[in-house]
């Protein structure tokens, strides 16, 4: 069924009726299509839901092209990114392009789901914003990480299951409580792989989001766990180019002191809440795909 939304896509993109953006678009490689698959698993595959999956997923597009201008980076989905190929100008008309055409098709699908997509889109937005301002900080705060983690992606994944929940008659809440914690867990997962996997395994650039002044979950962990004089080093590579020897400095550190592990299980613990949720309420065809959003490599 993930076919109907590539194609419902293709026709959303169609009608704009610009070879430009067609063209553009088509030089976009698909992702893992993490947020259709999870609408569709939720509400079947009904015209409303395939829709909704698509305009997702465009928005879900639009969001990854804006978020390669903010945090320089030059690959994605194992290609040059748009921003590298064509500039910061282009990838961001055609983010906004992507957004916009999202939101006039979701008035075409109804007024509560389009409320809840809509609303979860200025969350992800605030959240890039929080992310950005955090970046020229030390953020050693957990809990202001995981409300940045929220709104930047688990509002949109947490919409996704809402929204899907409204299609296909279910309680919202308690698809909108698994949706969060998928959403989270999500995030934090891909703050690992940042650390742990090579730039060739994830599609985008890898030990980039500490050089980006970023201070996800490991490094908050890693901070609490050093001695004072390992602490101001910490501090002193934060935002900055990094050598092998300091990328080995801070790995080193890590597996020291069972960070992975530590970050990696709160994740797991966030995906098993979610699961038994979802299990009290008799959907225990939903935990394959929760656990997929955490086992994997990219
Ligand atoms: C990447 O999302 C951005 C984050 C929210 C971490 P995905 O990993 O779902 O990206 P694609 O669509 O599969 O490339
Ligand atoms: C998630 O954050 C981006 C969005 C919610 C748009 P990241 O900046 O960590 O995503 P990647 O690692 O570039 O895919
Ligand atoms: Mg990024
Ligand atoms: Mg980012
Ligand atoms: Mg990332």
């Amino acid at each position: 069924m993930l076919n109907a939304v590539e194609r419902k896509i293709e026709q959303f993109i169609e009608e704009l009726q610009d070879k430009e953006v067609s063209s553009l678009y088509k030089k976009l490689p698909q992702g893992k299509r993490l947020r259709a698959k999870l609408i569709l698993k939720i509400a079947g595959s009904s015209l409303p839901v395939v829709k909704t999956a698509a305009v997702v997923e465009m928005i879900h597009a639009a969001s990854l092209l804006h978020d390669d201008v903010i945090d320089d980076a030059d690959t994605r989905r194992s290609k040059p990114s748009l921003n590298a190929l064509y500039g910061n100008k282009t990838a961001i008309m055609l983010g906004d392009i992507l957004y916009s055409k999202g939101f006039f098709e979701l008035n075409n699908i109804s007024a509560d789901v389009s409320k809840v997509v809509s609303n979860a889109v200025t969350q992800l937005s605030l959240g890039e914003l929080k992310d950005v301002s955090l970046s020229s900080t030390f953020n050693l705060d957990r809990e202001i990480y995981l409300e940045m983690i929220y709104q930047k992606t688990a509002s949109l994944i947490e919409a996704s299951s809402g929204a899907a929940a409204l299609l296909a008659g279910k309680p919202k809440e308690v698809y909108m409580t698994y949706g969060r914690n998928l959403g989270l867990a999500f995030q934090m997962i891909d703050d690992i792989l940042d650390i742990t996997q090579d730039a060739q395994t994830l599609g985008k650039p890898a030990l980039h989001d500490f050089v980006e002044g970023k201070t996800t979950l490991p490094y908050i962990y890693l901070y609490e766990a050093l001695q004072d004089d390992e602490r101001e080093k910490l501090r002193s590579l934060h935002a900055k180019a990094l050598s092998k020897e300091e990328q080995g400095w801070i790995l080193s550190n890590m597996k020291t002191h069972k960070i992975i592990e530590r970050a990696t299980l709160e994740a797991k613990t966030l995906i098993d809440e979610a699961i038994a949720v979802m299990d009290a309420h008799g959907e225990t065809a939903l935990s394959g795909i929760a656990k997929e959003m955490i086992e994997r490599d990219f």
